[in-house]
């Protein structure tokens, strides 16, 4: 049984650049690809999910820009959105929730179909499901009215049977870290998680400071460690109502140690801070979700980046994108974390590392990075295939681990 909760499996139909696949998820995994290949696409789809139970599809399809944006355009095709998410729990219950979204002009959503199993233990479910904003199997104990474009989700969560995959699924973060959103003077507030681009990093390290001494020490030699001339950070107030991260530098002499506001810090600097802000902030999303978390930052600092993902995937589930060679090349990393992304005639498939690829890396002859490098990781297209054509958003309800179907 999994130590936290997390997503076994992903199908999608139509988001974006992806036409159809199935990508198996672990407690930690890395997407890598070329540019345009997908993989924000990808990492997206689960945000959208997110967003979508969380807010509402309305606004979840807005934020993207409409449906013009989000669903797969190829030629004149235009199928429905279908996303479902398989999540195992710890209790060894496993959530099944699939969706399925089409619209009318360009803003106008309609849910064509929802539905969520959760397999618990001695072969029983829990069930509900829609179609076309009517009920098809109704929520034990109450009765909601769910208007049309909405997710029942929310209304379901008020039962003790579905709380448990709704909170999984709003707290799934994910991570573009901002430099200068790092460093912009901010207002102070509670600080328990850190948002989507770091723009409140100082009320998050302010937090740690105050409740949990060992992660901000943590923090601070991390930071020390990618950049040596660091001694120290702080929170420092501002004009009464803004505060911003501080940064100590030593000086020749210990009097002519100097402190830098974190505007003042390089790009690189507060992108390592925001990033440790978000594996090591008080309160962790349920999947951890960072994109390109090396960039800009000197390839030395990957092996911290990559040492740290490995510590935050003990706790909580970890995805992250990258085209960063170093990051690849962390020892400890085995390769069937990695997916490779590729895009081909304006559709991405998402696959395992190829077997050959693989015995190349075991035999070490060449690390996952310098085959990137090379150009020559290679993908398993066949098992991607394969995995992608059973593709099915409402398919069989996934069962418990070693329950049979
Ligand atoms: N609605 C869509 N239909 C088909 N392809 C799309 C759609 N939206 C974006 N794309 C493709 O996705 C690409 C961007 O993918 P993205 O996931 O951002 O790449 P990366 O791997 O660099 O993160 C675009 O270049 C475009 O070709
Ligand atoms: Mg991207």
């Amino acid at each position: 049984m999994p130590a936290f909760p997390k997503i076994r499996e992903v199908h999608i139909r139509n988001y974006k650049s992806i036409e159809q696949a199935v990508v198996r998820l672990g407690d930690l995994t890395v997407l890598v690809g070329a540019n345009g290949s997908g993989k924000s696409n990808f990492v997206d789809a689960l945000s959208f999910v997110r967003d979508c139970v969380a807010d509402s599809v309305e606004q979840a399809v807005a934020r993207r820009g409409g449906y013009a944006a989000i669903t797969w355009r190829h030629g004149s095709s235009r199928g429905p959105v279908g996303i479902r998410l398989v999540i195992d729990f710890p209790t060894g219950d496993v959530a099944d929730y699939g969706i399925e979204l089409t619209h009318e002009g360009d803003f106008r959503s309609l849910v064509v179909e929802e539905r969520c199993v959760v397999a618990r233990a001695g072969g029983q479910f829990d069930r509900f499901s829609l179609k076309n904003g009517v009920f098809i199997e109704g929520i034990a104990g109450i009765r909601p009215q769910i208007e049309p474009g909405h997710l029942a989700l929310f209304a379901a969560s008020a039962a003790p049977e579905y709380r448990d995959v709704y909170a999984f699924l709003v707290a799934i973060r994910s991570y573009g870290i901002v430099p200068e959103k790092v460093s912009e003077l901010q207002a102070p507030g509670v600080g328990l998680q850190l948002l989507p681009d770091g723009s409140n990093a100082a009320s998050v390290l302010r937090r740690l400071e105050d409740t949990d001494s060992d992660r901000f020490e943590r923090v601070t030699e991390l930071v020390q460690s990618v950049v040596p001339d660091v001694t120290g950070i702080g929170i420092e107030p501002f004009g009464g109502q803004f505060e911003t991260v501080r940064f100590d530098e030593a000086g020749p002499t210990p009097e002519l140690s100097v402190s830098f506001m974190a505007a003042s810090m390089s790009e690189g600097t507060l992108r390592v801070l925001g990033f440790l802000l978000a594996a090591y902030q008080p309160v962790l999303p349920s999947v951890l979700v960072i994109e390109e978390p090396e960039a800009n930052i000197h390839p030395a600092a990957a092996e911290v980046v990559t040492s740290v993902l490995m510590d935050v995937s003990r706790r909580s589930q970890v995805l992250i994108t990258t085209h960063s060679p170093e990051v690849l090349d962390y020892d400890d990393l085995s390769d069937d974390v990695f997916r490779v992304v590729a895009k081909a005639d304006g559709r991405t498939a998402i696959a395992p590392i190829s077997a050959g690829s693989r015995e190349v890396i075991r035999d070490h002859l060449y690390s996952p990075g310098e085959l990137l490098r090379i150009n020559e990781l290679g993908a398993d297209l066949v098992a991607a295939k394969q995995l992608s054509d059973g593709v099915d958003v409402f398919g069989p309800p996934a069962r418990r681990i070693g329950e049979a179907a």
